[in-house]
């Protein structure tokens, strides 16, 4: 995607760089379009999942109790399909300059807390450490009961005894993605509600704000007379009603928000 930086570009990122400066509490929210320079499709729009592929069957999650066993049998089996091809996408994955900038931003003492609609993992891998995957990460397990969540490395799977079973409460486990037709889990939903409360200032980039509850926070920020910044390269829901919008492909304009940001801040 080219990229230009013009005058005008620039004079609302450092207006931008001055809100995170001067913030109480500084929170994002990302969503697919931040992981599209590391390779991963969007959901909508241009080359999009749903758009190629029509969106999933809105009871995943009830299929996923009817015979936990097979739905098993085919995570660690996937079968021929975009779902294989996009599984084989994440596990390549690597973070952009976007996730990057996020976690420098974090170390520099300018951001406190990062929700994600990504499976991905890749803010993980860039350092983000206050992240919260409000749908879940797809490398990861979590028991349906007790929501303890369980990092694969540490939860070896038995292939003759499967569902899995929690080593804390005795529930089911399944991964921790967020099917469609699941609830939220409550501990990270809490930790959002949490984080979105205490902000007055919000960045959110790559997402079409469509899908709630996710989409509910800047609005939330907005009502509290907090600031939005919104980093896209083409508008969306949320557009219309945000305090500045920086159009342009996350990576670059974040890494220059981040830059700004330092000047602002010296
Ligand atoms: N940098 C930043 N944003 C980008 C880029 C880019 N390089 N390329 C595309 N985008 C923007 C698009 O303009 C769009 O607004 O990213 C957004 C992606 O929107 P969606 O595909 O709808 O993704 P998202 O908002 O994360 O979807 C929310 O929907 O299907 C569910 O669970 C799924 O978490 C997902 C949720």
């Amino acid at each position: 995607m080219d990229f230009e930086l013009t005058p005008e570009l620039d004079e609302t990122i450092a207006r931008a760089a001055e809100a995170i400066r001067d913030a109480r509490s500084v929170v994002a929210l990302t969503g697919a379009g931040l992981s599209v320079e590391s390779g991963i499709p969007p959901f909508r729009g241009p080359g999009g999942l749903w758009t190629k592929y029509g969106e999933p069957p809105m009871d995943g999650y009830q299929r996923f109790l009817r015979d936990p066993a097979q739905s098993w049998r085919e995570r660690l089996h996937p079968k021929e399909g975009w779902l294989r091809g996009l599984q084989e996408t994440l596990e390549a994955a690597e973070p952009n300059d976007g996730h990057r900038a996020f976690s420098a931003l974090e170390e520099d003492g300018h951001l406190d807390a990062l929700i994600t609609q990504n499976i991905d993992d890749l803010h993980r891998q860039a350092g983000t450490k206050q992240l919260l995957e409000i749908h879940g990460n797809h490398f990861w397990l979590r028991c349906v009961e007790c929501h303890t969540r369980f990092d694969p490395a540490g939860f070896p799977i038995d292939e003759d005894a499967l569902p899995p079973l929690c080593t804390d409460c005795g529930g089911i486990v399944k991964g921790d993605t967020v099917h469609f037709g699941e609830p939220i889990p409550p501990t990270v939903l809490r930790a959002c509600y949490a984080a979105v409360e205490a902000c007055d200032c919000m960045i959110v980039a790559g997402t079409s704000a469509t899908v709630y509850p996710a989409a509910e926070f800047p609005l939330e920020v907005l009502r509290r007379g907090g600031t939005v910044i919104e980093v896209n390269p083409y508008e969306s829901e949320l557009t219309p009603v945000a305090s500045l919008f920086l159009q342009g492909p996350g990576g670059a304009v974040l890494q220059r928000l981040h830059a700004r940001v330092r000047e602002a801040a010296s």
